[in-house]
């Protein structure tokens, strides 16, 4: 199977189960150089005059300094069979493991980004917008106290979407 780049305008896409319920892989940085981990919270939409996707990643996380530092970032999608490869990347940190030797994922450069071979529809972005979630922005107090009370905040990204690959069965 080979990864197709797709015209925008024929994606048919869920967010609210393809990101909220199947969960996807968020990785920045270069193959020699790159992190992994799993989210399931983001948007996608049209910002900017672009067709644009965003992410939140939490600053205690290994993969918030290669978003910081990295201008491309994938999300990538996978079957429900690598759900419990995606639990592994989204328990574990890529500081003490090597998510992709322990998974059996394969890492592949697609354009600026990487992703991985298994993934069956990838996003890439270029990162256009980063900014900390901070208490001072919240209008609603409880949300702020619910998810920020214990942890450390997002720092929301919004990348352009430069090229969305899905999977062809010859
Ligand atoms: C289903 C699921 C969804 C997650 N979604 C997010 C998310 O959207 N943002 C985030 O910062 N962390 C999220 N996490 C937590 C990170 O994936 C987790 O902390 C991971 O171990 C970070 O890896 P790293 O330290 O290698 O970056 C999620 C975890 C799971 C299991």
């Amino acid at each position: 199977m080979l990864f197709q780049k797709k015209e925008i305008s024929t994606l048919s896409f869920n967010p609210f189960k393809e990101i909220g319920s199947d969960w996807y892989l968020l990785t920045a940085g270069t193959l020699e150089n790159y992190n992994t981990m799993t989210a399931s919270w983001g948007f996608m939409g049209f910002m900017w005059g672009t067709p644009s996707f965003s992410c939140g990643v939490r600053t205690n996380r290994h993969t918030f300094s290669f978003m910081e530092e990295n201008e491309y970032f994938t999300a990538s999608f996978f079957d429900e069979s690598y759900r419990s490869a995606l639990q592994f990347c989204g328990t574990r940190s890529g500081r003490d493991y090597d998510k992709a030797k322990e998974t059996g994922l394969t890492p592949i450069q697609l354009d600026e980004g990487v992703s991985f071979e298994e993934a069956k529809k990838v996003i890439v972005c270029r990162k256009q917008f980063a900014s900390m979630m901070d208490e001072s922005s919240f209008t609603s107090p409880e949300t702020y106290q619910k998810w920020y009370s214990k942890d450390p905040c997002h720092k929301q990204y919004i990348g352009e979407i430069v090229a969305i690959y899905e999977k062809t069965v010859f």
